[in-house]
């Protein structure tokens, strides 16, 4: 067949955006279209800025344009984000560039904790943060943030009501939580559970993010699968403490977000716990739960270490009083969570850059 505008655009007719559910011509993603001999050079933007999905849209574009045209033909794919007025088209959270997981394979590790010093630090560095507490079984953020008598509010927009988050220290938050009295235990069936996290995400009013993190439960559980299926992530942070246990568990984790069907950049590891520090020694440090193990499985597993958290008293009861200590000025614990804070920041420009263009001949 011969190589015209109009048979390029009818193979691109063919690949369906996974995210919003229609052909790429006719959501207008093809950004350009050029033909130098043998060789297409395609521009395609996607809903998904994360590196997975731009590779599928590659692959979906080469495949279709070679089975119209023939397989000699070259194709060179350049994939981006969404960009201007299209960045509006994502059904799921339009208006949050990054949305991120916080997960871990052990329970008690210390997840909670990272990601509300996380969360909160973000948004000193500017950010605008929300952050959804998915843990439905324990959720922990309400009281994080000094927030455990807040209750949502809700809001009329386009004819419909809209979950308001609860904002403490700079950060948007919901948490199942909020909805359910703190003194019962929630024991809520799998399905049940996604679906109420779900209306966490699709149902509120979260507004323009730069982020949004998400606290999970310990594991990986239906929570998790459910997840991955509803909202786009751009990546996911799994935190471990230096034992072997804790380790091993956090190796299924990352394996978790690795899973073909999951494919979720992995930003890296998070150490907690990586050594204790007495407040009246704090030049000691004592490597109780051993030494340097994340940073082990972080190279074997060829993905950062993020930061290296250290066991301290304050730390703890900054999460207990509701203000995490990264809010702390000047202390050598608020510098760990700062460079938590920038690592995750320089992750996040190298998952979601734009893809270089690639030649499939
Ligand atoms: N680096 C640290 N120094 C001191 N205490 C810590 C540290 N990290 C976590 N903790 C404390 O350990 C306990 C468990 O932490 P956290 O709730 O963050 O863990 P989690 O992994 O979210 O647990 P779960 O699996 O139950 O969700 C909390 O009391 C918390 O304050
Ligand atoms: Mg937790």
């Amino acid at each position: 067949m011969p190589i015209t505008q109009e048979a390029i655009l009818s193979a691109l007719s063919r690949v369906i955006e996974p995210d919003l559910k229609k052909d790429i011509v006719e959501l207008d993603l093809v950004r350009d279209v050029t033909v130098d001999e043998d060789t297409i050079h395609v521009h395609v933007e996607v809903s998904n800025p994360a590196m997975h999905s731009r590779k599928r849209m590659e692959e979906a574009v080469t495949f279709n344009l070679q089975q119209a045209l023939g397989k000699e033909v070259k194709v060179v794919v350049n994939v981006s984000p969404l960009s201007g007025e299209r960045g509006n088209l994502r059904k799921v959270l339009p208006k949050v560039k990054h949305i991120v997981a916080v997960a871990s394979g052990k329970g008690g590790v210390g997840k909670s904790t990272i990601t509300a010093n996380l969360a909160a630090g973000l948004a000193r560095m500017g950010w605008k943060v929300g952050l959804v507490d998915a843990d439905v079984h324990g959720p922990s953020m309400p009281m994080m943030f000094d927030a455990v008598h807040e209750r949502p509010t809700t809001t009329e927009k386009d004819g419909k009501r809209w979950i308001v988050p609860v904002e403490s220290h700079g950060v948007k938050l919901l948490s199942i939580g909020f909805f359910a009295d703190p003194s019962q235990a929630i024991a809520w069936r799998g399905p049940m559970a996604s679906k109420a996290l779900e209306q966490l995400f699709k149902d509120a009013d979260w507004g323009e993010l730069d982020i949004m993190l998400v606290d999970l439960p310990p594991g990986t559980s239906d929570i998790h699968l459910s997840l991955v299926q509803a909202v786009p992530l751009t990546g996911a942070i799994v935190v471990s403490t230096p034992q072997p246990v804790a380790l091993a568990d956090a190796r299924k984790g990352v394996g978790f977000f690795q899973l073909p069907s999951v494919n979720v950049p992995v930003l890296g590891i998070v150490e907690n716990m990586a050594w204790f520090t007495p407040a009246e020694l704090p030049n000691n440090k004592y490597y109780i739960f051993g030494e340097g193990g994340a940073r082990a499985l972080a190279a074997e597993l060829k993905v950062p270490l993020l930061a290296e958290v250290p066991l301290v008293q304050s730390i703890r009861e900054a999460g207990d009083v509701g203000r995490p200590a990264v809010m702390q000025d000047a202390t050598p614990i608020s510098a760990a969570f700062h460079d938590l804070c920038n690592a995750v920041q320089q992750r996040l420009a190298e998952v979601t850059k734009p893809s270089p263009a690639t030649t499939t001949a």
